[in-house]
């Protein structure tokens, strides 16, 4: 099933010049950037966008990371395109990411891993109203 989904370049990754490489991976892998920009959101933004994680101990720090800098922010679209993203961007924490993952070659650290990935076909859809709706 063609899918579309919503990918983050986060700042750690954008500030060390990955997101050429990082893009590459996506259309390496048959996903098409159907829209892309880069911009930065303020803290209450990120808020509301990791809501879900908001009882979780790293909320806070997760908040003040992803507005700390530009990020790239992107709707990826191809057959299984919210799996197929996860599976490109690897394990959350760097360590466990396969091979040849982004999260792997580009990660730095479990807070410090270079991209977001939606994780389901409802989140997907909110993720994409969030950056792209007018
Ligand atoms: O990003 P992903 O969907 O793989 O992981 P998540 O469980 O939805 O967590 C969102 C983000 O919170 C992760 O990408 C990590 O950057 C961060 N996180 C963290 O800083 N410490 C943890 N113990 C778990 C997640
Ligand atoms: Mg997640």
């Amino acid at each position: 099933m063609i899918q579309q989904t919503l990918s983050i370049i986060k700042p750690d990754a954008v500030e060390r010049n990955l997101s050429e490489d990082i893009k590459k991976k996506f259309l390496e892998n048959k996903l098409k950037i159907i829209k892309i920009k880069k911009i930065q959101i303020t803290k209450d933004e990120a808020s509301e966008f990791y809501k879900v994680h908001q009882s979780k101990p790293f909320y806070e720090k997760l908040c003040s990371y992803l507005s700390s800098g530009p990020i790239v922010v992107m709707i990826l679209e191809g057959e299984n395109a919210i799996q197929e993203n996860r599976r490109i961007m690897g394990a959350t924490d760097p360590k466990n990411a396969e091979e040849g993952t982004i999260r792997k070659e580009y990660g730095i650290s479990i807070d410090k891993n270079s991209v977001h990935g939606s994780d389901s076909p409802d989140n997907a859809k909110k993720e994409i109203d969030f950056f792209f709706k007018n």
